[in-house]
């Protein structure tokens, strides 16, 4: 079946924050919101609320995986990151809660921000961990 729409969320280079671990989860969590992009497009609003609790879960294993390398590291700006963290898991809750099964556009209007707040975090707030993890980790 050729998907409409598979260009919603897609991962790109500029996005690795060079540790192979957290780019792979990145692009799942990417992944993800493309797929919920689908359902939306598809209206199969079943499919769009078992993607997004596969998000959930899945966003909190990725943010845990982080946390473990800011401990392990020492990472100076963990406050910071972390109200970043549970401000995205808050937007994922209401999204949850508003996913509309009449209104395609409020749909993907909601996935639209949960992916620009996605990227934003992976470009600049994950990439100022990165190269301090890596360096710190790997001496
Ligand atoms: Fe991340
Ligand atoms: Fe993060």
């Amino acid at each position: 079946m050729e998907r409409k729409n598979s260009n919603f969320a897609v991962w790109s280079d500029n996005l690795s924050v060079e540790i192979d671990l957290i780019d792979d989860q990145h692009k799942v969590l990417i992944q993800l919101i493309n797929d919920s992009s689908h359902m939306i497009i598809e209206q199969d609003f079943d499919k769009v609320r078992n993607i997004l609790r596969e998000l959930r879960i899945y966003t909190d294993t990725h943010f845990s995986e982080e946390e473990l390398l800011f401990s392990r590291s020492s990472y100076p700006h963990v406050d910071k990151h972390l109200k970043e963290h549970s401000y995205f898991v808050g937007k994922l809750d209401e999204f949850e809660n508003n996913v509309s099964d009449n209104d395609i556009a409020v749909s993907l209007n909601i996935l639209e921000f949960l992916k620009n707040w996605l990227f934003y975090h992976i470009e600049i707030v994950d990439k100022g961990y990165s190269l301090y993890v890596k360096k710190v980790l790997q001496e």
